[in-house]
C-alpha cells in the first residue's frame, strides 16, 4: 500500500471506530522541544546517573540533588507548547465516540492542547506529593528554587515529584484503566513511542488480541509498527493533523 492509501485506511478505521485507545510516547512531544531522559543527559546534568536522579535510592542519597533536577524539568516542561501532534489527538478526542488517551510522558502538554481523558502512566511532572504518606502536595513559588524538597505538611516526610522512578510501580488505578480501554478499543492509534518499556508496550498487543485495528505514527520503523495494521511513517505533528483531517472527511462523505 501506498502512504496515501495507508493513511485513508487507518482514516477510515478511526471514522467508523466507537472506541479508540491512544498510546503516546516521548516522540510526541519531541517536537515541543521537551528532551527525552536520555537526552536530557547534557549540559549540567550530563555528568549525573539517570539512577540517582530518578530513583528512591537516589533521592535517599541526595535528596536536594534530585529536587534541583526535577525544578529544572518542570520548568522546561512549562516554557515548551503543545505541538501540532498534541492538538490534532486533542480533536480527535472530540470526534470519536469514545476515546482515551494514555501517555507514557510525564509533561503536561496533552492537556494544554485540549485533552480530557488523560491517563498517565508514568505519573506526572507537574504534581507533587509526599514520598512517605503520598499526601498530595501543592507546589509553592518558594519551594520551586529552594535546594531542598519541601517537608509534608502532615507527616514532615520529603516531598516528591509524582513521578515513576526506576524500580517502582506503576500506579495501579492508571494501569487498570489503560487496559480496560485497550481490551475494549476498536483501534489502536500508537504515537512516537518505541514500544520498549514494559507494560506500556504491551498495550497494542492487549488492543490488537481484542480485535483492535493497530495504527502506529513514528518517523523510524520499530517493532510496533511491524505489528501494526498501518505504520504512518513520518513526525508525528506532520501526520496525526493529516490522519485526523482525514477521519472528519471520512465522517462527513
Ligand atoms: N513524531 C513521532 N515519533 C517520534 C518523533 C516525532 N516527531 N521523534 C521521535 N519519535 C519516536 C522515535 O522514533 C522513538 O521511537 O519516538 C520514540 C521515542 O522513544 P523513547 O525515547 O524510547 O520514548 P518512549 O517510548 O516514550 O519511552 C518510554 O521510557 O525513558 C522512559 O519513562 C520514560 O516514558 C518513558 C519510557
Amino acid at each position: 500500500m501506498n502512504p496515501s492509501s495507508q493513511l485513508q485506511s487507518a482514516a477510515a478505521a478511526l471514522a467508523r471506530a466507537g472506541r479508540v485507545v491512544c498510546l503516546t510516547g516521548a516522540g510526541v512531544s519531541a517536537e515541543s522541544g521537551i528532551a527525552t531522559f536520555r537526552d536530557a543527559q547534557t549540559g549540567l546534568w550530563a555528568k549525573f546517573d539517570p539512577q540517582e536522579l530518578a530513583s528512591q535510592e537516589g533521592f535517599a542519597r541526595n535528596p536536594g540533588l534530585v529536587w534541583r533536577w526535577y525544578m529544572d524539568r518542570l520548568h522546561w516542561v512549562e516554557e515548551a507548547q503543545p505541538n501540532a501532534g498534541h492538538y490534532a489527538l486533542a480533536e480527535l478526542e472530540r470526534i470519536a465516540p469514545d476515546f482515551t488517551l494514555v501517555t507514557q510522558n510525564v509533561d503536561n502538554l496533552h492537556e494544554r492542547a485540549g485533552s480530557v481523558n488523560v491517563v498517565h502512566l508514568h505519573g506526572s511532572i507537574a504534581r507533587f506529593r509526599c514520598n512517605r504518606c503520598a499526601k498530595q502536595h501543592a507546589l509553592q513559588p518558594a519551594e520551586r528554587e529552594a535546594d531542598l524538597p519541601p517537608r509534608c505538611a502532615v507527616c514532615q516526610g520529603l516531598v516528591r515529584p509524582d513521578v515513576v522512578w526506576f524500580g517502582e510501580m506503576l500506579p495501579q488505578a492508571m494501569v487498570a484503566r489503560a487496559w480496560q480501554a485497550a481490551e475494549a478499543a476498536d483501534v489502536a492509534l500508537i504515537v512516537g513511542t518505541s514500544g520498549v518499556v514494559y507494560p506500556a508496550a504491551q498495550l497494542p498487543y492487549v488492543a490488537q488480541n481484542g480485535g483492535a485495528f493497530v495504527i502506529d505514527i513514528n518517523p523510524e520503523a520499530s517493532g510496533l509498527s511491524t505489528m501494526a495494521d498501518v505504520h504512518l511513517a513520518g513526525p508525528s505533528g506532520e501526520i496525526s493533523p493529516r490522519l485526523v483531517a482525514a477521519v472528519q472527511n471520512a465522517r462527513t462523505a
